[in-house]
Order: C-alpha cells, then structure tokens, then sequence
C-alpha cells in the first residue's frame, strides 16, 4: 500500500481526498456523512455574514456535469456554530471553513468560526476578476486568526497574477478552481432556461470543467510555492492523480459527491492508492508535480511522427480510423494498420484507442 498520508499547510491528512466546498458541506450531518465516506478532511459550505436567498432551480444535470446557480450557505452562520461545525468536529478530522467575501465580512467571520477551523478557505467567487478585493480579504483573515488561510480562486483570466498577490497577501495555500461561468442551459421540450437566477445564468462544474482546473493548477504550481488543493471535475482516482502531477498536494470533490453520494472520497482515495501502487510510486508526495518536470521534454513538437501501433493489442474497433480525418489509419482484418506518410502525428488515434495499442513515439 502506497502512502496516502499529506500534510498541507501544517495540518495532516489521513488521505489527499476532499470534499469541496458546497452542499457535500451544507450541514454536520452532510459532512459526517463525508467523513464516514473517507474523506481525508471536511470543507464546509461557504457562509456569509448574512444567509443567501438562492433562486431556484438552481442545479442541473448536463452532459460534461451541472450547472448551478446556488450561492453561499442559506443557513445563518449563528447555525453554523451552534450545531453544524460542532457536529463536524466530533468526526475528528481536520475541518476547513469556508467563509466569504469581502474583507470586511471576513474581518467579521473569522474569529467567529475560528474555535472550529483548523483552516480557513476564503472563497473570492463574487469578487471579480481584479486581484485587490482578494488581496484584502486575505490580509484581514491573517490579521484575525492564527490558523492556517487558504484562498480559493474562480478561474481568472490569470492564474499566475492572481496566485501570486494572494502569496504577497499571506495566503497559506490555495484552492483551484470554483465552477465557472456564467453559462447558460435550455429545456429543449419548454423552452425554459435551466437556472432560475435572474439572467437564467448558471456555473459548470464537473468532468467538463477538468482540463480548465488542471491548466489553472499547472500554472500556479509554477508561479507560487504554495500547497494547491486542486478542484474540478475529479469523479475518479486517475483524475486526482493528475490533479497531483500538476502540483496539487490534496484534491477537492464536489459534483461527484452530489451525484455518487459521499462514499467517492473514499473510492478515489483507494482508487489513488491502487494506481501509485501498480504504477511503483510508495507515495503521493512522488508523482506531485511530475507532469510539470516532464513538460519541457515534450513540449513544442512539429515534427509529424506516427504513432507506434501495437497490432497485438488492437482489437480492431475502428475508433482510429474513424477519427482519422488525414486518412492515415485503416482496419484491415481487424487490425488497425498504418499509413505513415498520410499521418500528421495529431495524436487524437493516441488518446482514442480503449485498447492503448496505439502511443506517442518517446
Ligand atoms: C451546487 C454547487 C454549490 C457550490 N457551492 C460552493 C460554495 O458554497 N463555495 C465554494 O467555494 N464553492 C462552491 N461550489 C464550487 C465547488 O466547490 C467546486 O469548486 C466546483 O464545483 C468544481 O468542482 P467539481 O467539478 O468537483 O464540482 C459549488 C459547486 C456546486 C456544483
């Protein structure tokens, strides 16, 4: 068994497998019912100085994941900490409290929910693309509490600008990345608008949102050393050990969790560990960051090199052919044969093949 042991900012983890903050957090029970799934830690659901009025409908099912247009916590934060963080915390494990948004509100939440966190995330959702609102909360939230502050981050246009004012403002550490958005969803039999919101907006989360939250973690994984909770569209462990290639230390879940119930956490986790174990590696902390070591050896190609075709392994299903839009693969007798002079090395064979007959010439 590999180990599945991290430690970020100070605070230990049984596993690198999180909830993200969101209805997986909406109430104790919710989050016990995480813990009991295997998360390694609990996040809560965002609270605010006063209780959200959410429209609704506010979540939707779409191919690639939901959309949503929840906001923070309807619940009073007074809730919070009478009955719901007390509730998370006979669980034992670490708690991260999810507080939002400008300084002032966060000057006002933090020593509150302070006796219950053994961190805090600030989430910058609604305060827009420019760094400064950001900047502001942390150093008001380091200002009022001496437990570690992470800052989770919506997918700005720059990641490595926005990571780095949150490193000079004192973040502990950051998240990455929140839904994104605002998108838009139709009924196709009412013509209505899938979210209820005022501009029927809504935000993608889920397996769709993965390559934008990966793209986002890489690039700040090179800007600041800082440990990254990477989060978006994780719903199995091959998807979180990219997540750590890319340089996250621990990885959140939320669309998963409330589409497959809270026991994904524990699923990914083993799910972690198998494949560490199969792949050689006897930790996390060994496959952290090794897309971003690897990068510069793959990257900028332009020569067109074939694939290498293993005709042993190929089933012949023709999903290379199919897609092969230069004509440089055919099935001939339920082999895929290759035509190397029409081939322009795209690589889409490559990524297509259930079989893995097909791969990418070192
Ligand atoms: C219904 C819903 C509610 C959410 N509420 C919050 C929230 O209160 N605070 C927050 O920081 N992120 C919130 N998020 C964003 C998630 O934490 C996460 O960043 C995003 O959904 C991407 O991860 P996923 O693809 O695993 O869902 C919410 C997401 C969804 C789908």
């Amino acid at each position: 068994m590999a180990n599945l042991a991290v430690a970020i900012a100070g605070i230990s983890l049984r596993n690198p497998v999180l909830p993200a903050a969101g209805p997986p957090g909406w109430s104790g029970e919710a989050m016990r019912a995480c813990a009991a799934g295997g998360a390694g830690a609990l996040v809560s659901k965002t609270v605010s100085v006063r209780p959200a009025v959410v429209p609704t409908p506010n979540m939707a099912a779409i191919p690639g994941g939901l959309l949503n247009t929840e906001l923070w916590s309807e619940l009073p934060v007074e809730q919070f900490i009478e009955r719901e963080y007390p509730l998370a915390k006979e669980t034992g494990l670490p708690l991260i409290i999810s507080i939002g948004y400008t300084a002032e509100e966060i000057a006002a939440l933090a020593p509150r929910v302070r006796p219950f966190a053994d961190a805090l995330e600030l989430s910058t959702h609604y305060l827009g693309d420019d760094p400064t609102p950001m900047v502001e909360a942390i150093r008001a939230a380091k200002a009022a509490v001496d437990v570690p502050v992470f800052v989770k981050l919506s997918p700005f246009r720059d990641m490595q600008t926005a990571a780095r004012a949150a490193a000079g403002a004192g973040a502990d550490g950051i998240v990455a990345i929140n839904s994104f958005g605002p998108c838009l969803g139709v009924d196709v039999e009412t013509g209505r608008l899938l979210m209820g919101s005022p501009e029927g907006y809504g935000w993608l989360s889920g397996p769709a949102l993965k390559p934008l939250a990966l793209r986002c973690v890489f690039d700040i994984a090179r800007a600041v050393d800082l440990p990254i909770i990477g989060v978006g569209g994780i719903s199995k462990g091959t998807d979180a050990v990219e997540f750590l290639m890319v340089g996250a230390s621990a990885v959140g879940i939320c669309t998963a969790a409330i589409l497959q119930g809270p026991q994904v956490f524990g699923r990914v986790a083993r799910q972690i560990d198998r494949w560490l174990d199969e792949h050689g590696y006897a930790s996390v902390e060994e496959v952290r960051g090794l897309a971003i070591r690897r990068w510069r050896e793959w990257a900028f190609r332009t020569a067109h090199v074939p694939p290498l075709l293993d005709q042993d392994a190929c089933t012949g299903c023709g999903l290379c052919q199919a897609g092969c839009v230069y004509g440089a693969i055919c099935v001939v007798e339920q082999k895929a044969q290759l035509i190397s002079e029409k081939c322009y090395g795209c690589g889409l064979c490559v990524t297509r093949c259930p079989a893995r007959a097909l791969s990418i010439a070192a």
